[in-house]
């Protein structure tokens, strides 16, 4: 496996690839890779005869006192994960100032879509985040890049990024993969003390009982978000920063889950100095 950490070198790897008439797929990460990040390797495989992973802390997405600093970097046990059974062919993996040289007087801002849940949370997380992602489906020219649905909103960020601005890639999503007790799979889980790790189940299960009460037929969604939420405080080192029913895609505000829609659950909350997501996509029956 191949370590790129120059632009140029990366481009020119990319067009000989596309030269040999191969399709080439992209799985941007911030490293300290987990088995979710190993799963969106697994389906970029499928998808395409070549498969880079970016591995890059991007300061630009990060706030004043969020865990830039601190977010766990270790690149010799990413490149370990990636040689075996979810192999990368290449891995980028810039330093800031190759990928920054200079401060940028150029940003991607998708808008409206950012205007709730984490983007309402975090001003500027999501400018920071299509800027970088557009710079590194430049440098890496893929067909196809795979996110993960774990972090749903910044999927419908980038998708709609990349068609606003014809970008030629097709972004897919995969479903998030979770611990045997529910929770989601994240970086951050490594944050968490002991007993915040067993309280924070409580975020997978909001998310799933709203799912199970829209499929059930419940269309309230004040009624819904109080279930999310009163799930969510019944533990008692959580710190709850959201729990919203929202439009899928759009991310709108609606307050009646109509038949036949498409919904996104999604919740936030701190345990100790973790801040955690969860979210379910759900299509109401009807
Ligand atoms: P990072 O948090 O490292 O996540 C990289 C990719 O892995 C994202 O697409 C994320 O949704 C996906 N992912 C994380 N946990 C997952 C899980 N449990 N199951 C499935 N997929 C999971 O998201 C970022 O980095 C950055 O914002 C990035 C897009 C790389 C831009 O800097």
């Amino acid at each position: 496996m191949r370590v790129v950490t120059s632009i140029v070198e990366m481009q020119a790897e990319s067009d000989r690839i596309r030269a040999d008439g191969r399709r080439l797929a992209l799985v941007p990460t911030m490293g300290s890779l987990h088995e979710g990040h190993l799963e969106l390797v697994r389906s970029a495989r499928r998808l395409a005869d070549h498969v880079t992973v970016t591995i890059f802390v991007n300061p630009t997405q990060f706030g004043p006192g969020e865990d830039f600093e601190r977010y766990p970097r270790d690149l010799g046990a990413d490149l370990a994960l990636l040689s075996g059974d979810a192999a990368a062919d290449l891995v980028f993996a810039p330093t800031v100032s190759e990928m920054y040289p200079e401060p940028p007087l150029t940003w991607v801002d998708v808008e409206r879509l950012p205007d709730r849940l984490c983007g309402a949370r975090r001003p500027g997380h999501f400018r920071g985040v299509a800027t970088v992602v557009a710079k590194l489906l430049s440098a890496c020219r893929p067909h196809v890049a795979v996110f993960g649905l774990k972090d749903a909103q910044q999927f419908f960020v980038l998708r709609r990024m990349a068609r606003d601005l014809n970008l030629g890639v097709e972004l897919v999503g995969v479903d998030t993969v979770r611990e045997p007790d529910g929770l989601a799979l994240s970086s951050r889980n490594r944050y968490l003390a002991p007993e915040e790790r067993t309280q924070a189940v409580v975020l997978s299960k909001a998310v799933f009982e709203a799912r199970d009460r829209i499929l059930a037929g419940e269309t309230d969604v004040a009624g819904l978000e109080r279930g999310m939420r009163d799930r969510i405080v019944s533990a008692s080192l959580a710190r709850i920063d959201y729990a919203e029913i929202v439009e899928a895609e759009t991310l709108q505000p609606v307050t009646t889950v109509e038949p036949g829609t498409t919904v996104l659950a999604a919740v936030a909350a701190w345990f100790g100095t973790a801040r955690l997501i969860d979210n379910r996509i759900v299509r109401a029956p009807g």
